[in-house]
């Protein structure tokens, strides 16, 4: 028997997997190339066993009505990929999602006209797309780089009063850490760059695992996620601190619309992205666990989902929020709401997104050619 569970549908952010070191410039956040590893794989697998035991199992208080449970149907599922931050981790990160998601099915399989049946490769693994959004053409899942008003942003972050304090705190915690880092700066401008060169070795290096004192990972983390804070948040949900959610944001809209459309074969938005996302989204949605902010940087293949449901008086959508492998989904107000309808959603960000490749040119102040933004220059 199919529950009847109401849910239509849902949009899914996921954080890519375990990877090898990731630097970016502490002023402009240009990334240098990162690798996925098995543990990340694994743990992108295990989000989507996690994310097929909600929504795509017809016992689950969360099913979603008329998916297709053992074979893909691609047109209920659209996936992207940010291709940018490091190369391919974020793309290598869904495929391993996927896999969990759709798992190889002996379904996958077809009767020829000499009557043979044939499975498909891996005992019918389940080949589905996958659209990468390339930073090179749309600013869409990466609008924080090569953008000017940004790094003004992040510089007067670094000059606030709140850094300055934050980093005179920090700073015999930084004189202690310094055998630890690499050699690496330990301005504390650069505070990303050492917590994951030590979050990396922490997970790698046994050396390192042994020797480290076992408080310092944790603080470090702590103190990196008081800095991506400030660089990925702003006052208000159109300062230019917010770009990475204000960029995204159209997407989610589009995809919430298309599921509350019952016309609409979209079942499942999936967006695969790295942790600045996240910090923005939360900030400008007033995103609560359990009555208090959410802050800070969320784990690998951590997830949320924004689940839309049916109601007398149109869609509503809500949130969850599971911060890496070993938690599961919390439920998040949202503008201090259990749930709201998805046109009040929209209306309450629709006016601070940004939808175009022109707009984000002109919020960033980008006028060379840099994703063709000259091309709007008058
Ligand atoms: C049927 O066709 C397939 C594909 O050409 C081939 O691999 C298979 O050997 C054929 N089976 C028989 C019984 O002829
Ligand atoms: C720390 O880095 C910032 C920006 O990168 C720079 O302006 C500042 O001078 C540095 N501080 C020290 C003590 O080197
Ligand atoms: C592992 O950590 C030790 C101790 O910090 C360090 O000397 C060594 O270079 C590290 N190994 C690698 C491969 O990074
Ligand atoms: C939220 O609060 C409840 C009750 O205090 C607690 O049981 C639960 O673990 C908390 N959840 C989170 C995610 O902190
Ligand atoms: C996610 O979990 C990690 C470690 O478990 C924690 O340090 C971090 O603050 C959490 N992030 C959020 C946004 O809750
Ligand atoms: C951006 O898109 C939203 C719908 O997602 C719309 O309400 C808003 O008016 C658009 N903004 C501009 C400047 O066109």
């Amino acid at each position: 028997m199919v529950n009847a569970s109401g849910l239509l549908g849902v949009v899914l952010l996921a954080r890519h997997g375990d990877r090898l070191e990731f630097f970016q410039d502490p002023n402009t956040y240009t990334p240098t190339e990162s690798y996925i590893t098995p543990l990340g794989s694994v743990q992108e697998f295990q989000l989507g066993t996690y994310l097929r035991a909600q929504y795509l199992t017809p016992s689950s208080p969360s099913f979603i009505d008329g998916i297709s449970t053992d074979l893909v149907d691609v047109n209920q599922l659209y996936v992207r990929a940010d291709a940018g931050g490091g190369g391919s981790v974020i793309l290598n990160s869904v495929a391993g999602l996927l896999q969990g998601l759709y798992p190889a099915s002996e379904q996958s399989s077809i009767t020829l006209a000499n009557g043979s049946a044939i499975v498909g490769p891996l005992s019918g693994y389940q080949y589905i797309p996958v659209h990468s959004v390339e930073p090179t053409l749309v600013p869409t899942l990466n609008s924080w780089t090569s953008c000017p008003a940004f790094d003004s942003h992040v510089a007067a972050f670094y000059s606030s009063s709140a850094f300055q304090e934050k980093a005179q705190e920090a700073a015999p915690f930084l004189e202690s850490l310094t055998p630890y880092v690499g050699g690496r700066s330990t301005n504390f401008t650069n505070m990303w760059n050492m917590y994951d060169f030590v979050n990396v070795q922490y997970v790698h290096n046994q050396t390192f695992y042994d020797t480290i004192p076992p408080a310092f990972p944790q603080i470090a983390s702590y103190y990196a996620s008081f800095h991506e804070d400030g660089v990925f948040t702003d006052e208000s949900p159109d300062g230019i601190g917010n770009i990475a959610a204000r960029t995204l944001l159209p997407l989610a809209f589009a995809a919430l619309q298309d599921i509350s459309d019952e016309t609409n074969p979209l079942l499942i938005s999936l967006i695969e992205i790295s942790y600045k996302p996240f910090i923005s989204l939360f900030n400008v949605m007033e995103a609560t666990l359990n009555g208090s902010d959410i802050f800070g940087i969320v784990d690998y293949a951590a997830a949320v989902a924004l689940e839309v449901r049916d109601d007398s008086y149109g869609p509503r959508v809500s949130m969850m929020f599971k911060n890496g492998t070993s938690d599961i989904f919390h439920p998040v107000k949202l503008f201090g709401q259990q749930d709201l309808l998805v046109e009040e959603l929209v209306e309450r960000l629709a006016w601070s997104t940004v939808n175009t490749t022109q707009e984000w040119c002109h919020v960033c102040g980008q006028t060379t050619s840099v994703l063709g933004c000259s091309n709007y220059v008058q």
